[in-house]
């Protein structure tokens, strides 16, 4: 049996492949789909998220991307959702108008241009556009969007959905999901052989394994020496009456990127700070603010949006931003963390990932890159 420690959107997601591919799992999580995948934006965009440093990523990125339709189309059936044509997909809320990256003054306008090279030149689809024209796909951006970078093919979702939608279907599959917190991992000499849960858990003290698969995100460095480390990042949901945008929109202003995530029900999700903290979660005035003034340079109309909510989640860093996906080095422990801005992109690859599939692509996210890992 594999014991899954983690239950955000990666761990639920391997969880539910494994499951549905026959493999008896349990997942343990104290509140699963609380960490960081409920304060994710869902944003499925390798394309505009990359930077030029990043190409590995950006494989990764595209390669989880084309798999994200059937992946949503088979959770939504599993899950006992509402299935076929269109509304199959919204019930996740999985949109793909693309992301429009938009530019304010000369120097954004040539980031830009050097930007559309370098995804040209990696084949990648996308397409320059004037102000006008930026304001012609999104009325609502403020006059002083002097142009802008569309990425057709990219994609959102909303992940608490994603996240109900996994729980639902693991829960129609018999998967068990022990509500308890890993306090430690059992071991037998060098060998990894199950997990120790809280004390105050109502279930046995030990669950043994043969394999333990770790993809409790910024959390994983607490049960192993893995080299993962907590960016934090504060996010808002805005609500109107209907949605202000119709596909993602994001910019540089004073020198930081700001992101608006448009859902179909009205809701607009504004984000994300970046910030080393280590495992602060605070809310605080001055990140708000930094989001709030942000976003109303991209699109004024936000202020007249009522407040949802706010909340501050820890993202997963790594040292060169690639994910640790596969064999630890550790006999019985298998890695599944460290998907930085990217867990809810790259939950599908992941998982293929862990079923064996994707070889090239596995081989960039080896964790056997870092040594040292115990
Ligand atoms: N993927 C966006 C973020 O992490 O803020």
């Amino acid at each position: 049996m594999d014991v899954i420690v983690g239950g955000g959107v990666v761990g639920l997601s391997i969880a539910w492949r494994l499951a549905r591919s026959g493999r008896r799992v349990t997942v343990v999580d104290p509140a699963p789909g609380t960490g960081a995948s409920y304060a994710a934006a869902g944003m499925l965009a390798p394309v505009s998220e990359v930077a030029f440093t990043e190409e590995p990523l950006l494989r990764l990125g595209v390669a989880s991307l084309a798999r994200w339709r059937a992946f949503a189309a088979e959770l939504t059936a599993d899950a006992g959702l509402a299935g076929g044509g269109v509304a199959e997909f919204a019930e996740l809320d999985l949109r793909a108008e693309g992301t429009l990256d938009v530019a304010f003054g000369a120097d954004d306008l040539a980031a830009l241009d050097e930007l559309a090279a370098f995804m040209e030149k990696l084949g990648l689809q996308v397409e320059r556009l004037t102000g006008r024209e930026c304001r012609r796909l999104e009325p609502m951006l403020a006059p002083s969007v002097r142009g802008g970078l569309l990425a057709p093919h990219d994609a959102w979702v909303d992940p608490r959905r994603v996240t109900r939608a996994l729980l639902a279907a693991l829960d129609r599959l018999g998967v068990p999901l022990v509500r308890s917190r890993v306090t430690s991992l059992l071991r037998d000499g060098d060998r990894v052989t199950g997990v120790h849960l809280s004390p105050a858990a109502a279930e046995a003290e030990r669950l043994p394994a043969e394999r333990v698969i770790l993809a409790a995100g910024a959390w994983s460095r607490e049960l192993a020496d893995v080299p993962v480390r907590p960016v934090k990042g504060q996010i808002m949901r805005l609500r109107g009456p209907q949605p202000l945008l119709t596909r993602c929109v994001r910019g540089m202003v004073h020198g930081t990127s700001v992101y608006l995530v448009p859902r179909g029900d009205g809701e607009l999700v504004v984000g994300a700070t970046q910030e080393e903290l280590g495992f602060d979660t605070r809310v605080t005035a001055g990140g708000l603010y930094e989001l709030l003034r942000d976003a109303r340079e991209l699109v004024p109309g936000v202020t007249e949006l009522e407040v949802g909510d706010v909340v501050a989640g820890l993202r997963p860093g790594t040292p060169d931003n690639l994910p640790l996906i596969g064999p630890s080095g550790v006999e019985g422990l298998t890695l599944a963390t460290g998907h930085h801005r990217g867990g809810v992109l790259l939950a599908p690859l992941t998982a293929a990932i862990l079923q064996g599939e994707e070889g090239e692509l596995a081989a960039l996210c080896s964790p056997g890159r870092f040594r040292d890992i115990s």
